[in-house]
Formats: structure tokens, C-alpha cells, sequence
């Protein structure tokens, strides 16, 4: 029987009060240097909450996306005293701020030299015995143990990066945290949700899918970058992700006239919606000399709570809880239905190496799944 993960309903990052009584580790900090931590914590946590994406510049960056405050005040309870590993965590925030609550050790991988070098020097502000728990641990997440093959952890967090990898290498990235993680260890996922309309179409008949073409036609011009319209399908074939198709619809060369360019990629259903859209809004682009409209499409993986549930278990891990955020990284409360505004869906889940070999001799793994996703 795997133990619910009660999740706080909902926590404001804002109210200093909740940091001061509930996050910062008082055991850490003596009178004098508390309030340098709780400045630093504040500070912090005005970059995670509710903040909008941040791009991370690099081959596969994709964007930073605010904390989820529910979330952090749960691995806050989880950490003090232990060793946090983040993976693929872009600007580190989390692992820093969580230095500041007390995790005995904290390391943060990423492999973008930029993400990296934003989170050293963050990190370089902090009080020599914060900074001492911290390592950094710049490259490939795939490396981590052959870099590194004493690494251990007890919680493992991996935001927004399995949707990228194919099946392949999520099993690869999965087997390595097991080796990772200290026994009974925790990992928290999250991955973009499934939760648009074209997606709820399609779990409709297919509920295990999770491999999807987004396209996207964004107006770009050198005053705005507008996304205009979006569809999500199945993936046809063999999911290839990290591989960006774009293609440009209309161009307008400086105050010239805005011209539509020859198609020959796009489906009927983004077609349309661009066509509609450069109809309705011929007075937004008159106002512009140049610019162009550009569809890019990409396979990604978009997850629901039972898929990305279903992943982990497959994977020999007891998921205990499931979730999904808002655009501002809020939880959507259980029992709203997050097709309304579910952005991305995450899970926490444990490891038991000798629980989860039992399972593979008595085959219960897929009644556990349904059992532990609500
Ligand atoms: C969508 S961003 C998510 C960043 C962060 N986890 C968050 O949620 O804000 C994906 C991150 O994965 C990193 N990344 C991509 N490939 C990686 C790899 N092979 N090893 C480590 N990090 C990688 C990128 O540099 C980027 O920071």
C-alpha cells in the first residue's frame, strides 16, 4: 500500500512570514546571520513564484518555468538534513533555496553553460556554510554516475525534462537515478501536461498515449512575438524529438506588402487557423512594416497524471502522488478538471530496489499503477 503525499493546498512564496517559520532552517543560521539567509531566501523566491518562463539560451534549453510553491514547501519538509540532487534544473533556484531550509548537501546539473553560470553566481552569494552544502555539477544528466560514481541522493527533483527523451532514454535516465537514489529515496517529475482540447480528443480513444506533433504559428515582428494558434496531434511514427520543423506562412519585408509564402508542410488544421486569424487581424498587421508568421512543429511527450503515474511504475518506483500546475505554477486543485487550465503534470514517486524486484517476480505492477494514481 503506498502512503498518499499530502501536498499543501495552496502557498504563497510572498508571505514572509510562511519563510521565515516554515523554510528557513533555524538550526543553520545563528542570530546574526539568519536575516542575511531570509533576504537571501525572499530573493529567491521572488524568481521562482509565479513568474513568467525564462529562456534558457542553449541547444536544448527550452524555458524555465516558475516553481511550484506547493511542491518546494513539500521538498522543504523533505530535505532538511538530506541530500538533494537536481537534474536538467536549469537555473538551480530550487536546489539554492533549498540550501537555505537546511538540506544537509545539495547538487544541481544542468548542461547549459548559461543555466550554469547563472547559478554559480547566485550560488557565490550565499554564506561560506551554505555555500560548502552546494556542488555544482555542470553536463550531460546522462553522466552523472560515470562523472561521478559515488553520487547518492535521498530526493531527486527532474522538472520538465523527460518529455524531450525518447523511450529509450528515459529508461536510461530512470535506471541511473535508481542507482542514484539512497534506499527508499524520493523523485519528484514533472513533464508538459496533455491538458488542451486537441489532447482531451484524443485520450478520448487513446488514453496511454503520450507521444504528440505540436505545431505552433507565433507573429513575429520586431514589436511583438505572439503565438496566434496552436494544434497537438498523435505522433505519427517513430517519435523523434529535439527536432524543430518551422516554416514561414506570410512575410512582409520592410513596408512592403505582407505576402503568403507557399505551405507546403502545414496540416489543414493549423492552415485554417492561421488563414482565419491573418483575416481577422489585417488591422494589427497593417500596423507593422515587416514581420513574418512562422509555424514551427516538434514531437514532444505531453503527459496526464495517470501516463506519467504509469511511466514511473513501469519503471519499479510507488507513486504517491500525482499533480497538475497552472500557467503559474500552482497546483490545480483535485477535482477541477485541468483541461481547464492544467500546463504541466508532475509525480512523486519512492524506490524500494527490493520491493521493486519482488514486483517483477509477482507482477502486480500494473494494478499498483491504477491503485496509486488518483
Ligand atoms: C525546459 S528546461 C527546464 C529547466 C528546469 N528544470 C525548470 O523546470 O525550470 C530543460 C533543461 O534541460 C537542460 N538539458 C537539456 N539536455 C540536458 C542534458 N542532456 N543534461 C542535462 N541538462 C539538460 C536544459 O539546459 C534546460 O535547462
Amino acid at each position: 500500500m503506498v502512503a498518499v503525499t499530502q501536498l499543501p493546498s495552496f502557498v504563497d512564496l510572498t508571505n514572509f512570514s510562511f519563510l521565515a517559520d516554515h523554510c528557513l532552517d533555524p538550526s543553520l543560521n545563528t542570530k546574526a546571520s539568519l536575516e542575511t539567509s531570509f533576504l537571501q531566501m525572499k530573493g529567491l523566491a521572488k524568481e521562482m513564484y509565479e513568474s513568467p518562463p525564462k529562456i534558457i539560451r542553449s541547444a536544448n534549453g527550452g524555458f524555465s518555468y516558475p516553481a511550484n510553491p506547493e511542491v518546494l514547501a513539500y521538498l522543504v519538509e523533505q530535505v532538511r538534513g538530506k541530500v538533494f540532487l537536481e537534474i536538467a534544473g536549469g537555473f538551480g533556484y530550487h536546489g539554492l533555496f533549498l540550501a537555505l531550509a537546511g538540506a544537509q548537501k545539495v547538487y544541481m546539473n544542468d548542461s547549459a553553460p548559461e543555466a550554469i553560470a547563472v547559478f554559480d553566481r547566485e550560488k557565490a552569494c550565499l554564506r561560506p556554510e551554505i555555500l560548502a552544502r552546494i556542488e555544482t555539477i555542470a553536463g550531460d544528466a546522462f553522466e552523472l554516475l560515470t562523472k561521478n560514481p559515488n553520487l547518492k541522493a535521498d530526493v531527486i527533483l527532474c522538472r520538465n525534462f523527460i518529455h524531450f527523451l525518447t523511450d529509450a532514454e528515459q529508461a536510461r535516465l530512470i535506471d541511473m537515478m535508481k542507482k542514484i537514489l539512497n534506499p527508499g529515496g524520493t523523485v519528484i517529475f514533472t513533464a508538459n501536461g496533455a491538458y488542451d482540447s486537441d489532447s482531451r480528443e484524443i485520450h478520448k480513444t487513446d488514453p496511454s498515449k503520450t507521444c504528440f506533433v505540436l505545431e505552433q504559428a507565433r507573429f513575429l515582428s520586431k514589436e511583438t512575438d505572439i503565438c496566434l494558434a496552436s494544434t497537438t496531434s498523435l505522433c505519427p511514427g517513430e517519435f523523434t524529438p529535439r527536432q524543430t520543423q518551422k516554416t514561414q506562412v506570410y512575410r512582409r519585408e520592410e513596408g512592403g506588402s505582407w505576402g503568403q509564402l507557399p505551405t507546403p508542410d502545414l496540416s489543414p488544421q493549423i492552415f485554417d487557423k492561421i488563414k482565419k486569424w491573418v483575416g481577422e487581424n489585417k488591422p494589427i498587421l497593417k500596423q507593422h512594416k515587416s514581420g513574418r508568421i512562422q509555424n514551427s512543429k516538434n514531437e514532444v511527450r505531453l503527459y496526464t497524471k495517470q501516463t506519467l503515474a504509469d511511466l514511473l511504475t513501469q519503471h519499479g518506483f510507488s507513486v504517491s502522488t500525482t499533480f497538475v500546475t497552472d500557467a503559474k505554477g500552482h497546483n490545480v486543485p483535485e477535482g477541477e478538471d485541468p483541461y481547464l487550465r492544467g500546463k504541466q503534470t508532475g509525480a512523486i514517486a519512492t524506490f524500494h530496489a527490493a520491493a521493486a524486484s519482488a514486483a517483477v517476480v509477482e507482477e502486480p505492477a500494473e494494478g499498483a499503477a491504477a491503485a496509486a494514481a488518483p
